[in-house]
């Protein structure tokens, strides 16, 4: 069984669902702080899922999970990921996601589980300091979030050496789309993502464009937007590498181009048919001009390959957000 921490959220929802219609059988551990009980709710429609509502900063929440199910890895997506929230409140991101990670890797040595996939960030690198940005790298985060994530990594190194518990380590860059049957997608409360936030501007909410000074083609900050689809196909590279006995290790997913947020925006309104009110805003704190992947070594390794472009990505994010709301109305299930 592969047990799914954080599977009631974006990303983890989303990987639940591969591996339900592959007919794997899965466990997902989730604090519902985050996630969402209707997107349990839906994904049990796809398979066999087993659902416990726990808490990570409770080792014996977690330690449950291990003692009633026969549990071979674990991919581990449950934590905190808000950049500017971390630079305020650095303890809630070290107590969440390095305690929170610390409980579960103790409950996987005690259980002797000794494979675990882990979403790391681009934010581990910092500001770059050469783009495309490989897996060289130096990685000098400039906040919590990213020192958080960072940490983990170091620790997964730690036990791989002291316990034989085998990591592999995957650093997004920007996830974005949708389930592409629109079954669940993006729900954060409150939504700061780029393209979320702009298929959900109208007459009531201005679109927010944060600064359009930086020296990059058209001013705007370029990033790589890499699909939430790809991405859960990535975890399952990503699974089977390990299974096959592959050694601790650590890719960047995305999809090696860049996009800036104008094009971004162009192409939201391509997708809604409609214009979106815009206002051009002040930089926000900690953006860097440029983010953009080398992921030659995740094709090379776990012989992954994005399928979908950032057009597929904003129309399923688009189906999306149109069943959000009507799943928030209770209209639909
Ligand atoms: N942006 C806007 N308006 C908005 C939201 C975003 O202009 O309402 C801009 C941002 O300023 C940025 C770009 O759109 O230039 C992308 O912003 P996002 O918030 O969508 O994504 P980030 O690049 O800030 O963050 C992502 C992940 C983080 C991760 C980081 C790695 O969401 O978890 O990449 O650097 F840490």
């Amino acid at each position: 069984m592969i047990l799914i921490t954080g599977g009631a959220g974006y990303i983890g929802s989303h990987l639940a669902m591969a591996l339900l219609e592959s007919g794997k059988e899965i466990v997902i551990f989730d604090s519902l702080e985050l996630g969402h009980i209707e997107i349990i709710n839906i994904l049990k429609k796809s398979g066999n899922l087993k659902f416990i509502q726990g808490n990570l900063k409770n080792l014996d929440d977690i330690r449950g999970a291990f003692l009633v199910n026969k549990i071979d890895s674990v991919v581990h997506f449950a934590a905190y990921s808000q950049v500017a929230e971390s630079v305020k409140n650095p303890q809630k991101y070290y107590y969440n996601n390095v305690y929170g990670t610390l409980n579960l890797l103790n409950a996987m040595v005690e259980f002797g589980v000794n494979k675990i996939v882990f979403s790391s960030t681009a934010a581990t690198y910092g500001e770059p300091e050469y783009v495309p940005i490989d897996e060289k790298h130096p990685q000098k985060p400039i906040n919590a979030y990213g020192s958080s994530k960072l940490t983990v990594e170091k620790i997964m190194d730690d036990y791989d050496r002291a316990y034989g518990l085998k990591s592999v380590r995957l650093r997004y860059f920007n996830v974005a789309g949708a389930d592409s049957k629109a079954r669940i997608g993006e729900w954060h409360e409150p939504e700061t993502h780029l393209i979320p936030n702009i298929l959900k501007a109208d007459e009531t909410k201005t679109f927010k464009m944060f600064g359009d000074d930086y020296d990059t083609p058209d001013g705007t900050c370029v990033r790589d937007y890499i699909n939430v689809e790809d991405l859960a196909d990535a975890h399952i590279k990503a699974l089977e590498y390990l299974t096959n006995g592959g050694k601790t290790d650590y890719f960047n997913l995305g999809t090696g181009n860049g996009n800036s947020v104008k094009e971004v925006f162009d192409a939201c309104e391509k997708v809604l048919g409609r214009k979106v009110p815009l206002e051009i805003c002040p930089r926000r704190d900690g953006d860097p001009a440029k983010l953009v992947a080398d992921n030659t070594k995740a094709l090379e390794i776990l012989n992954w390959k994005p399928q979908r472009n950032l057009m597929d990505s904003i129309v399923s994010a688009n189906d999306w957000e149109k069943r959000l709301t009507k799943l928030k109305a209770g209209i639909v299930l």
